[in-house]
C-alpha cells in the first residue's frame, strides 16, 4: 500500500515542477507576453502556466482544499486547509533576467503557514519548512543571523512601488535604517528576501504593501530559523495585505520601534 502524499512532498514536487517550467522559457529565450494588471505590475505567459502546474499538483493530491493564488484566484475565502501560491515571485526580475525570482507555496491553517516551500530558480534551491520541524535550504538547517547591533546589519526591503501614497512614509523609514545600519538591499523577490532572513544574509526585513502570497511561505521559514515576524503593529497575525516586518530577534524589535 503507498502512503498518502504529505502537504510537504506535494509542495516540494510543485515548486520543483513550476521551477522547471519557468527556467526552460527562460533558457528558450523567446519574448514573453507581458499584461499590465496595474502600476508597476506586470504578469507574463510563464506566472499563468507555472501557476497552472503547482494548481495541478495541489489539486490532484487534495482536490477539498481551498487554494488562493496570485493570478486566479486572489480573493479566496480562508478555510481550514488553504493553499496559498505565488507561482513567480519577482516577475519583473524575470521580465528583464534578473536571476532572483521564485515560486512560493505555503499550506495555511488557522491563518498560521504549516508549510512552506520557496524555490528559488535560477539557483535552483529549494528552502522547505514545517512549522516546528525547522527551515531548510536542501539538507541543510538555517538560522537566522546572530548579530544585534544595528551598525552590524545588512537589512532587505521592498519599495513600495505599486503604492506611490506611501513613498513618503517610505523614505522616512527608508532614511532612518539606512543611516543606522551597515546597508540596505532591494533585490525584487519578497519570497526570496525571507529565505536571505532565514539563512542568515539579511538580518531584518520590511516592506509596506504585500500581498498574503508574496510572504505566506517566507514568514515560516524565517519564524522556523528562530526570528521574528510581523506587522508594523506587531502583531503575528500577518497572512493579509499589508506591511511586514521580519529579522533575528534582537533586529526585528530594533526595526519595529525604529520604522513606526
Ligand atoms: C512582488 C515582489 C516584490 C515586492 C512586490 C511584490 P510579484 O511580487 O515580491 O519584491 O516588492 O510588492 O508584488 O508581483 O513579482 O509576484
Ligand atoms: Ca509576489
Ligand atoms: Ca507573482
Amino acid at each position: 500500500m503507498s502512503t498518502p502524499p504529505t502537504f510537504e512532498t506535494v509542495a516540494c514536487d510543485a515548486a520543483k515542477a513550476a521551477g522547471r517550467l519557468i527556467r526552460e522559457h527562460f533558457l528558450e529565450k523567446k519574448p514573453v507576453s507581458v499584461e499590465w494588471k496595474g502600476l508597476h505590475d506586470f504578469v507574463t505567459a510563464v506566472d499563468h502556466e507555472a501557476e497552472a502546474a503547482v494548481l495541478g499538483y495541489l489539486k490532484e493530491r487534495f482536490p477539498e482544499h481551498a487554494v488562493m493564488a496570485e493570478e486566479g484566484s486572489p480573493d479566496e475565502e480562508a478555510v481550514d486547509y488553504r493553499w496559498i501560491v505565488d507561482p513567480l515571485d519577482g516577475t519583473t526580475n524575470y521580465i528583464h533576467g534578473f536571476p532572483e525570482y521564485a515560486v512560493s507555496i505555503a499550506a495555511v491553517v488557522d491563518k498560521r503557514p504549516r508549510v512552506a516551500v520557496v524555490a528559488h530558480v535560477p539557483r535552483r534551491e529549494q528552502f522547505h519548512a514545517i512549522e516546528g520541524g525547522g527551515a531548510w535550504r536542501g539538507s541543510t538547517r538555517l538560522t537566522v543571523s546572530h548579530r544585534d547591533h544595528p551598525g552590524d546589519c545588512l537589512i532587505g526591503t521592498g519599495f513600495p512601488f505599486k503604492h506611490p501614497e506611501l513613498l513618503a512614509t517610505y523614505l522616512r523609514q527608508f532614511t532612518t535604517v539606512l543611516r543606522a545600519t551597515s546597508g540596505v538591499r532591494r533585490a525584487g523577490s519578497a519570497a526570496l528576501d525571507l529565505t536571505h532572513v532565514a539563512n542568515g544574509h539579511f538580518d531584518g526585513f520590511w516592506e509596506l504593501a504585500l500581498a498574503p502570497w508574496d510572504l505566506a511561505a517566507g514568514t515560516l521559514l524565517v519564524r522556523e530559523a528562530g526570528g521574528l515576524v510581523t506587522n508594523l503593529e506587531g502583531s503575528e497575525d500577518v497572512i493579509a495585505h499589508g506591511p511586514l516586518v521580519a529579522g533575528t530577534p534582537a533586529i526585528h524589535a530594533w526595526l519595529l520601534n525604529s520604522l513606526r
